[in-house]
């Protein structure tokens, strides 16, 4: 019931050029069988918008601010990114909670303005090394699930990634067990304050250096129905065999 979701976050990566690979991918997938989405930096929004089409392939944002205008140098608001093509936005990455300094209230006001504006919001949460070891992890993913997630979540406007901070970039990545120990907790908790209608619509996503040769076994674990890549979304050969894996 739940549409398999192969998103790539391209952080502070891609150019002009880089968006080729979009409709490669779409004639690579044009059955349709996954969601494919595909977040590049602001700056390529548009382009990448008028170059893919919206039924096959999703664009996304990697941040908004939670207001719709106003005095915010630098920032993007979520109406912003729709206007721009956008769909979707990535939001309480672990790197903009680290460099940034944002709090999981700052991503529920952000969750909540992107629901505002009709995107579909990829709220991400995830434990550090030094949380996990000291047994934490479920502590710490259930406390960023309440603080992060808006009352506005639905299956079709939310989406939750669990990417462990430990695993993202380092080619390191939990056990299935460990995988499915946090999957199954997300959606447990999800169900308990959303009911099973909603709990059980929200797409979750595993997030940390997923590649097309782990793809198949980590795709296997209960409750992930997807995963949100981010090295090896930056080319055809890398990504498309993870889209693959969930086909
Ligand atoms: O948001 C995706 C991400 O943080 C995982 O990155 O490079 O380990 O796939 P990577």
């Amino acid at each position: 019931m739940r549409r398999k979701l192969a998103a790539g976050n391209w952080k502070m990566n891609g150019e002009r050029s880089t968006l080729g690979m979009l409709e490669a991918l779409a004639r690579a997938h044009s059955g349709g069988a996954v969601d494919i989405m595909i977040c590049p930096p602001f700056t390529l929004i548009d382009a990448a918008a008028a170059l893919s089409d919206a039924a096959l392939i999703t664009i996304g944002g990697q941040d908004c601010h939670s207001e719709s205008a106003g005095a915010h140098t630098g920032d993007i608001s979520a109406d912003m990114l729709r206007a721009a093509g956008a769909g979707a936005v990535i939001l309480g990455h672990s790197e903009r909670r680290a460099d940034h300094g944002e709090t999981s209230d700052d991503v529920r006001a952000k969750a909540r303005a992107a629901h505002e504006a009709g995107l579909i919001a990829i709220i991400c949460v995830g434990e550090s090394l030094a949380e996990r070891e000291a047994q934490n992890t479920l502590d710490i993913i259930g406390g960023q699930l309440s603080s992060s997630v808006p009352d506005t979540a639905t299956g079709e406007n939310t989406v939750i990634a669990y990417e462990p901070c430990w695993a993202i970039g380092t080619g390191l990545t939990p056990t299935t067990d460990q995988i499915g120990e946090v999957h199954d907790f997300i959606r447990t908790r999800i169900e308990r304050r959303f009911g099973a209608g909603v709990g059980r619509s929200v797409r979750l996503l595993y997030g940390g250096s997923v590649k097309g040769a782990n793809a198949a076994e980590i795709f296997a674990v209960s409750n992930v129905d997807g995963a949100l890549v981010g090295g090896a979304s930056l080319s055809v050969d890398d990504f498309s065999p993870i889209i693959s894996a969930l086909e």
